[in-house]
């Protein structure tokens, strides 16, 4: 069993992850910027919490002491496109050096399902995602970057975006919403996450993972109505809906910040599908399909 270092671990990945780590048999330390944020979570008294933030080298070093493996769940968007490619770049690299020096095991690193041959043509956001994990896997660490689109569960901002879709009185089909996906339920990335967490293996890779359905946006939403139990509602197409436009509406409708939707609107009109299958070979994990994880999400939500 080892000590992980999780970051990101008042966030909503964060938040699934830890107990599971706990569970599996792991010492956890939670690196956060704000520990007040942890005073409520069921597990506080079961894991070490260590102020701190991943620009600065000292606070990871102190961090980082006494630990075997740590993983990588830093998500800050609430900067211009410019300046979100500089600091993810920046943070990766303290990070990556960091973890060098104390002579971590293993890094664990959860990217955006993304193809390498549109690198120069992605959203700034999915950009930074992209090269946080080039940073990541250059160091002497042993990385993982495990590659996700969509993960859906209660508190994800892209499900409560499908929630507040499915909230409106018309459904409507922006351009975009042809495009494909592939999401997957928190509770299989976590399920990935830890067996990750517990291997020497795996050595320095890309792995995509994904849930068995690939569906566009627009199919999401309708399934998204049918597994909620909703009355059917007419589609109204929209010929234009830049994601600048809309991204107030959205926020306004799901509560989450717009610092957040604006970067997820504009990755959207990108598909996010596996293209190589690995993960069947090297993990035993069959995730659920969309419908399981939404019903999964509404369940949790009820539950808490
Ligand atoms: N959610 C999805 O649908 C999805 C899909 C694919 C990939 N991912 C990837 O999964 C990871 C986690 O996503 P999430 O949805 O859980 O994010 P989230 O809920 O927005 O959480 C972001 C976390 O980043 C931490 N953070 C931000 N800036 C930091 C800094 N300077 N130093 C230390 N910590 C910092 C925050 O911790 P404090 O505020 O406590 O410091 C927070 O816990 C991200 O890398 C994301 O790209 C997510």
């Amino acid at each position: 069993m080892a000590t992980i270092l999780v970051t990101g671990a008042t966030g909503f990945i964060g938040g699934h992850l830890v107990p599971a780590l706990l569970d599996a048999g792991h010492r956890v330390r939670c690196l956060t910027r704000d520990p007040s944020k942890l005073d409520d979570a069921p597990w506080r008294d079961r894991v070490q919490v260590a102020r701190g933030d991943v620009t600065d080298w000292l606070s990871l070093e102190l961090a980082m002491d006494g630990v075997d493996r740590a993983v990588y769940l830093v998500h800050g968007m609430d900067a211009s496109p410019a300046e979100l490619v500089r600091r993810e770049l920046e943070m990766a690299r303290t990070f990556r050096d960091a973890a060098e020096r104390a002579g971590l095991d293993q890094l664990v690193y959860l990217g955006g399902l993304t193809d390498d041959d549109v690198v120069t043509t992605m959203s700034p956001h999915m950009y930074a995602r992209y090269q946080a994990g080039v940073e990541l896997r250059q160091g002497a660490v042993p990385t993982v970057e495990l590659r996700a689109a969509i993960v859906l569960g209660a508190g994800s901002a892209s499900f409560e975006m499908l929630r507040a879709a499915g909230r409106l009185p018309l459904m409507v089909a922006p351009p975009w919403s042809r495009t494909r996906c592939q999401p997957i339920a928190v509770d299989d990335v976590v399920a990935y996450l830890v067996d990750t967490l517990g291997r020497d293996d795996l050595g320095t890779r890309i792995v995509e993972i994904g849930g068995p359905d690939v569906l566009t946006y627009r199919e999401m939403g309708q399934r998204y109505l049918e597994v909620a139990g909703a009355r059917w509602r007419p589609t109204v197409p929209l010929l234009w809906s830049p994601p600048e436009a809309s991204a107030p509406a959205v926020s306004w409708l799901s509560g989450v910040d717009q610092d957040l939707v604006l970067p997820l609107l504009t990755s959207a009109r990108r598909d996010a599908v596996v293209e190589d299958d690995a993960a069947r070979d090297l993990y035993d994990i069959e995730p659920v399909g969309f419908d399981t994880a939404v019903r999964r999400a509404l369940a949790e939500e009820v539950h808490r």
